[in-house]
């Protein structure tokens, strides 16, 4: 982290262990309190999202939350942003690649993502997640550890060594059951997809409904040994 930092590196497993038996909405309020207008919400407008989305509105309205916009999203989950903000009265930074799709056809080819999911999500949204967050000292996601092995260590704050800037992931603890009890008891707006079989949401062009009993990642990417797109780890 750079001299001018809030926090000091060394601080952040104490403060884990700290945040570890906190409420959601407790660490929201200690990370917006500790980073000021230096913190924002990264949201795709998936049932964690939302449920962030919606105690962020109670806690701190005014933290900017931002969309990685693939231009290949799901029609339902544009559809889920807008009528989030029109809930919240909340405007979201729209973060796009640098190439259109366009200019990344002419350049890679027709449809990337089904020759090479990996450069796509590069592409289109871990470039453009790492430009964004350069002008963060901390972000804060929907990841729980129980998504995947991949996240099974996921800490309430934790040290972001691929984009240099801390981690906040205050539902790392919940289960799918506890988000979704959220959801219903705040009457949050969710993508509508999550109804049809679809726990997980990434672009429409890669992800596909799940089958009973297939794991709840098992949509995303299937047909390619790639479980997740690099915005974690
Ligand atoms: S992914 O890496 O496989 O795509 P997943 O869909 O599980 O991630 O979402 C985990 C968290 O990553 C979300 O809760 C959100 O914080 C962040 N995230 C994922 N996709 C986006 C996106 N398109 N825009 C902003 N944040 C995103």
């Amino acid at each position: 982290m750079s001299q001018a930092s809030i926090l000091a590196r060394e601080e952040i497993p104490l403060w884990a262990y700290r945040l570890e038996s906190k409420r959601p909405e407790e660490i929201l309020a200690w990370a917006v309190e500790t980073f000021g207008e230096r913190i924002v919400l990264a949201s795709s407008f998936g049932a964690e999202d939302v449920v962030l989305i919606d105690m962020l509105h109670r806690v701190a309205p005014q933290t900017p939350i931002f969309y990685l916009d693939t231009n290949k999203h799901f029609r339902e989950t544009y559809e889920t942003r807008d009528r989030l903000a029109q809930r919240y009265g909340k405007a979201f930074i729209q973060v796009l690649p640098k190439l259109t799709l366009e200019e990344q056809a002419e350049r890679y080819g027709d449809e990337l993502w089904k020759r090479d999911p990996n450069l796509c999500c590069n592409l289109r949204k871990v470039e453009p997640l790492g430009e964004i967050l350069s002008h963060y000292q901390a972000w804060i996601t929907g990841i729980r550890r129980d998504q995947a092995p991949t996240r099974a260590n996921a800490q309430k704050i934790e040290w972001d060594g691929k984009f240099q800037l801390v981690k906040f992931n205050p539902l790392a603890s919940w289960t799918a059951d506890e988000v979704w009890a959220y959801i219903r008891e705040h009457d949050v707006p969710y993508n509508p997809l999550h109804d049809q079989h679809y726990p997980s949401i990434g672009c429409a062009v890669c992800t596909r409904p799940v089958r009973p009993g297939e794991d709840p990642r098992a949509g995303r990417w299937a047909g390619f040994a790639k479980t997740e797109c690099g915005l974690h780890k």
